[in-house]
This record gives C-alpha cells, sequence and structure tokens, in this order.
C-alpha cells in the first residue's frame, strides 16, 4: 500500500461518511474524523516524512488538494445541514395562511335602539322631523311650562332628581319626561307648523322594579298647526300602531290627565298576541297601554309662542321599553341596562 493509495481510499471513504452524515453533530463528528487535528488526513501527512525525498514533493501535493478538497464538501455539507435545519424549524411553527380566520365576535344595535329606530322611521313617514331636547333640563321646561302646578308631586324630590346648583339659580334637573321637547320645539318654530318626534332618556327617583327603572327612553310626538284635530292624533296613533305591530292593529283612547293636554287620553293598542282576545301578555284585557297623549293644552301653546284661539296641537309620549316588552314578551324592564350579555344578545 502507498500513501497514494491510502490517500484514495481516505477520499473515497470521507465522501461516503459525509453523505451518510445527517445533521450537524454528524457533520462535526465527521469533520474530527477526517480533516481534524488528529484526524486521518492529518496523521497521513504526518507520515510523509517517512517517504523518499523524489515522492514527497507530489504526495504532498496530493494531501493539500485533498484537504482543500474535503474542506469545501465539508463547508458544502455544512451550508446545505443548516439551510434544512433552519427550514425544518420554520415549517415546525409556520403559519398555514389559506386557513380561514377565527370570526371577530360582532355586536349588534341594543334592542331599545333597534325599537327607536323602527319608531323614528314610522314617524318620518308620517312627515315628523327627529329633535332633540335636553338631559340635564331646567324646572320650567320640564314642568312649569307645561303647565304643572307649583305643588304638583311630580316636582317632588322622591320623583326627581335635581342638580346642586349655587344659591340663587334657577332650579335644575334630570328630565322626567321628554314632554320638555314640546316648548322648545314650538318655541323654535312658532308660529310655522311643526311636525316632531323627540326621543331621549329620561330619569326618575323611583324604586327599581320588574316594571320600573331609574332611567329609561321615551319618545314626545307633537304636532302644531292651524285646524288640527283629535281625529288627526287618532290618525297617527292608528298608523303607528299598524306599522309597529302589525295590519289590523286597533287603537283605543281612554281618558285620562296631564296638566299639559286637555283633553288627555290613555293610547291602548288591541293585543297583537291574542288578537285582542285575551292573554298572558294583555293579562286577558285584550289591550295594551302604550302611552298617554292629548290635544296640547291652551296655556302650554301660549308658553310655545302660539295664539290657541288659532293653533291647536296634540302630543304624546310613550316608552320604547314598554314596546319591546310587549312585544318580545320580555317580563323584567331591569335586563335593558342590567349589562347582562345573556339578554342582550337575545336580539341581535
Ligand atoms: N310625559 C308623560 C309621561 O311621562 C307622557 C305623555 C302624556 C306625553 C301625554 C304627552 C302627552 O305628550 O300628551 O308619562
Amino acid at each position: 500500500m502507498t500513501v497514494i493509495d491510502d490517500l484514495a481510499t481516505l477520499e473515497h471513504e470521507a465522501a461516503e461518511a459525509l453523505e451518510a452524515a445527517a445533521d450537524l453533530s454528524g457533520l462535526a463528528e465527521w469533520k474530527s474524523t477526517y480533516i481534524g487535528k488528529s484526524g486521518s488526513l492529518t496523521r497521513l501527512s504526518r507520515g510523509l516524512g517517512a517517504l523518499p525525498a523524489d515522492q514527497r514533493p507530489e504526495v504532498g501535493r496530493r494531501v493539500n488538494a485533498l484537504r482543500e478538497q474535503l474542506e469545501a464538501a465539508f463547508e458544502a455539507a455544512e451550508a446545505r445541514l443548516k439551510r434544512a435545519a433552519q427550514d425544518a424549524e420554520l415549517s415546525a411553527d409556520c403559519i398555514d395562511v389559506t386557513m380561514p380566520g377565527r370570526p371577530p365576535a360582532l355586536g349588534h344595535i341594543h334592542l331599545t335602539n333597534q325599537v327607536i329606530q323602527q319608531v323614528q322611521e314610522i314617524f318620518a313617514e308620517m312627515g315628523f322631523q327627529i329633535g332633540e331636547s335636553p338631559e340635564v333640563e331646567l324646572d320650567e321646561y320640564n314642568f312649569s311650562l307645561l303647565n304643572f302646578a307649583d305643588d304638583h308631586p311630580a316636582r317632588d324630590m322622591q320623583d326627581t332628581f335635581y342638580v346642586e346648583m349655587p344659591e340663587g339659580s334657577p332650579s335644575v334637573l334630570l328630565r322626567t319626561h321628554t314632554s320638555n321637547a314640546q316648548i322648545h320645539a314650538m318655541r323654535r318654530h312658532a308660529p310655522n307648523p311643526i311636525r316632531v318626534l323627540v326621543p331621549g332618556k329620561c330619569y326618575r327617583n323611583e324604586q327599581v322594579t320588574v316594571r320600573s327603572e331609574m332611567q329609561f327612553f321615551q319618545f314626545e310626538f307633537l304636532a302644531v298647526g292651524r285646524n288640527i284635530t283629535m281625529g288627526d292624533l287618532k290618525g297617527t296613533l292608528a298608523y303607528f300602531a299598524e306599522r309597529m305591530y302589525g295590519p289590523g292593529t286597533k287603537v283605543r283612547l281612554r281618558p285620562s290627565f296631564f296638566p299639559f293636554t286637555e283633553p288627555s287620553a290613555e293610547m291602548d293598542v288591541s293585543c297583537f298576541l291574542c288578537d285582542g282576545k285575551g292573554c298572558r301578555i294583555c293579562k286577558h284585557a285584550g289591550w295594551l297601554e302604550i302611552g298617554g297623549c292629548g290635544m296640547v293644552h291652551p296655556n302650554v301653546l301660549r308658553n310655545g309662542g302660539y295664539d290657541p284661539e288659532h293653533f291647536s296641537g296634540f302630543a304624546g309620549g310613550f316608552g320604547p321599553e314598554r314596546i319591546a316588552m310587549l312585544k318580545y314578551g320580555i317580563d323584567d324592564i331591569r335586563g335593558f341596562y342590567g349589562g347582562s350579555i345573556d339578554f342582550v344578545e337575545q336580539f341581535g
């Protein structure tokens, strides 16, 4: 065996072993076995000194050539294995961008707002404009100008939230109803005719029960003009009831009292669940009470800037929560603002 043969065997073996190195640690082992400090090639080159002098240059060249060849092969294999290791790592935590995403949980319009939108639409169809009125209001607009007597029980601290004001300031409160909108609307538009619908939050200092909340919404509708009659009020209500509760729904007015209307009435709609025959929702009456209404009191018209000799009007107020409760058979008003997602999600 000559050194040349040994080199050829080494070259062959090293090539096979390199092929077999499956990973970086196998490759490191290969390096120390063949080209490391105490590897086969180094050992072989140490034997060069024992060769006859005429063979040394040739064998030396071959040894160097083989070392360069093996080192290059090592670097190529190392690059390949590093890339493979990186690829494996990447594909282990890769994201499949074609997978369908998780849909975000979408909210929806709160039941009260759904009803408010629906009521606004219905009144808009009859030519009513949508208006606003202050939530924090002067006592004057909430009560006095609406013909409430100074000693009316609604003004009691027990019923109304008053705002603490500096000495000598006018009395300020959280509106107890949206009827305050009547004076604002009339003063803004008198002596022109008006048709306005005003939704808004109202507050009453009341015990919270299944039927009453301290805060709730109301709608005020108001029409003022020449020759407006109770027939117009009834027609407006009849249209509203049919659109809100379905064709065939009837309206009934029962005499009542409100300081700001004369005559005043409670408005009932025929029970849409039993068609007036009597059921649990209408408590077997066949009718559901939805709010109050009447012909605008002459004092209120005057306070709003209209001459009651030439102008008349109708007004009414009702609550969207009550409308929703009747429509969906909800028997506890506290669900509306109690913050329970379970309640709210039923009406998506
Ligand atoms: N403001 C009354 C309430 O809160 C409801 C009402 C009754 C409004 C008669 C009106 C009306 O406009 O004419 O109970």
